[in-house]
């Protein structure tokens, strides 16, 4: 286990779209183990792959009850209607408010190659929303309605 140099804003790889994870193999699970470590130690509620420079659809979020894991998160459906502050690891000293659905289903790989689904409100909702967006080059400054800072 490692903790992982992030990327930042500016940085071009963090604009392209990450390739889906086709195997399940110990690459991929020592990637996320060293996603979950950098996460913990910057103090973050959610961490894309990308943000580390791997262009891989895999995500970390603990928004308090414990690590959810997930392989090529896809939405099923989004409803209602949130507006939010909003932070990024790799946007360092900004945040703002960001427009979000208020519930999301999203479907996933978990690590032993299951198929789950998810059902996130409030800032369960906001994680996945704000993680997948990372997954396809979109960061929260891009919708950002208001800024704070
Ligand atoms: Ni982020």
């Amino acid at each position: 286990m490692a903790i992982r140099q992030l990327r930042f804003e500016g940085d071009p790889l963090l604009r392209k779209k990450s390739r889906e994870v086709t195997e399940i193999n110990d690459r991929i699970k020592s990637l996320v183990e060293d996603m979950k470590e950098t996460m913990y130690k910057e103090d973050g509620v959610g961490l894309a792959a990308p943000q580390i420079g791997i262009l891989r659809r895999v995500v970390v979020i603990d928004v308090g009850d414990g690590t959810i894991e997930l392989i090529n998160p896809e939405f099923l459906y989004q409803e209602g209607e949130q507006i939010d502050i909003e932070g990024c690891l790799s946007v360092p000293g900004k945040s703002g408010k960001v427009k979000r659905p208020q519930k999301v289903k999203v479907r996933y790989m978990d690590l032993e190659g299951n198929e789950k689904i998810i059902e996130g409100t409030g800032l369960l909702a906001i994680a996945l929303c704000h993680e997948i967006d990372h997954l396809n080059g979109i960061l929260f400054i891009d919708k950002m309605i208001d800024s704070e800072k």
